[in-house]
């Protein structure tokens, strides 16, 4: 199957790409960046392919029948639908948009033209998450009427004054790009619960003083103090389900001198938390003693599960859980965080 990467930076070196090589049936054709450099170093790194600057170009070949969009959030919504009405099967990298209007404007595209889009919510084809949500299915927690996410860093905003911290570029920022993860993660593992009412603060506060800011990490390019920074550095928010009420609290940056990145799914008869990429532990009773463990299994790299499912389901048709169907609650969930946090009131979503 002919593939082509749009956009060849981080996410498509890291994952996209080496994952699509790494599969039988796929063979990238095209590697297409704005910045011809980094197309043509792809080619000549995995030595395949042809460099191409203008993703129409990949469009207008009838041999490609899916693309990887590992572009900004800005320009997801573009190029996936334009990709669709191309009659291409998409994988867009998270966030699906920078706004749930446009997210709900590529499901739209996608219920007309029938291909296949979705979005790189990668945690669903992680071997960790999967098992818990056996878990949750088997009844094992009981009733998980309680999901805490936790996403918080000391001093880590990315590339300040970049695309990271550019709001007309990314849409926002720990929320939307930490916050896609944990919140996807409980509704795929909850059996994606409707939510009924949000309410969230979200604040920035650190990466202010651009100068000024220390750091213990910048991760995603130096800074760029003539650049901007206009996102959110960290959010709380509370959101009432038809299941599990979900609390979070998150940060890319906070003066606090720890990292803690979890997931709590706290049910009446068990409890597990979830280290975030890792391993999780299981917390009950038994016989009247507390009881604690630590499943062990073997985890496969969940980039390249979440490739070869693209792959095979662009044979088969099949709907998988990343589909923008699923996804777009998420979307619709950061939003009225946004909007709750914008209002300073909750925001009632029916
Ligand atoms: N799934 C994950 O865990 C994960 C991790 C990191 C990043 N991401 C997501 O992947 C996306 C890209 O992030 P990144 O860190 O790789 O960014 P990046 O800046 O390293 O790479 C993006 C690339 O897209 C190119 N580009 C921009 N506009 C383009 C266009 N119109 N056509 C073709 N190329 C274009 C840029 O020149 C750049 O090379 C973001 O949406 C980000 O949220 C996901």
């Amino acid at each position: 199957m002919k593939v082509a990467v749009i956009g060849c930076g981080t996410i498509a070196n890291a994952a996209h790409i080496p994952s699509y090589m790494n599969n039988p049936e796929a063979e990238i054709k095209y590697f297409c960046d704005i910045i011809p450099e980094r197309a043509q170093a792809a080619v000549e790194k995995y030595g395949c392919g042809t460099a191409i600057v203008d993703y129409h170009e990949v469009l207008a070949d009838p041999e490609i029948e899916a693309v990887s969009v590992c572009t900004p959030n800005n320009v997801h919504a573009t190029i996936a639908i334009d990709a669709l009405r191309a009659g291409k099967n998409v994988l867009c990298e998270k966030p699906a948009a920078r706004t749930y209007e446009e997210a709900k404007k590529m499901q739209e595209v996608q219920h007309e033209t029938g291909k296949i889009l979705n979005i790189g919510v990668v945690n669903r084809f992680n071997d960790s998450v999967n098992l818990i949500k056996k878990y949750i299915d088997d009844g094992k927690l009981g009733e998980v009427y309680h999901v805490y996410a936790s996403f918080r860093a000391h001093r880590s905003i990315p590339g300040l004054g970049g695309a990271f911290t550019t709001k007309e570029i990314a849409g926002g920022g720990a929320l939307i790009d930490w916050g896609v993860h944990y919140l996807d993660i409980v509704m795929y593992c909850c059996g994606d619960p409707v939510a009924k009412t949000v309410s969230g603060e979200v604040f920035s506060k650190l990466g202010v003083d651009m100068k000024g800011y220390a750091y213990k990490d910048m991760w995603a390019g130096p800074p760029k103090f003539d650049g901007i920074y206009d996102v959110d550095d960290s959010v709380i928010a509370m959101i009432r389900t038809d299941g599990p009420t979900i609390t979070v609290h998150g940060a890319w940056a906070q003066n606090i001198g720890e990292n803690e990145q979890y997931i709590d799914f706290i049910g009446d008869k068990a409890g597990i938390r979830l280290q975030y990429g890792k391993d999780f532990t299981i917390y009950t009773a038994e016989h009247g003693a507390l009881v604690e463990y630590k499943p062990q299994f073997k985890m496969r790299d969940h980039f390249q599960n979440e490739i070869d499912a693209f792959i095979n389901c662009c044979k088969t048709g099949e709907k998988l859980p990343s589909h923008i169907d699923t996804n777009i609650l998420t979307s619709r969930m950061m939003q009225a965080i946004y909007d709750s946090a914008e209002q300073h009131r909750e925001i009632v979503l029916e």
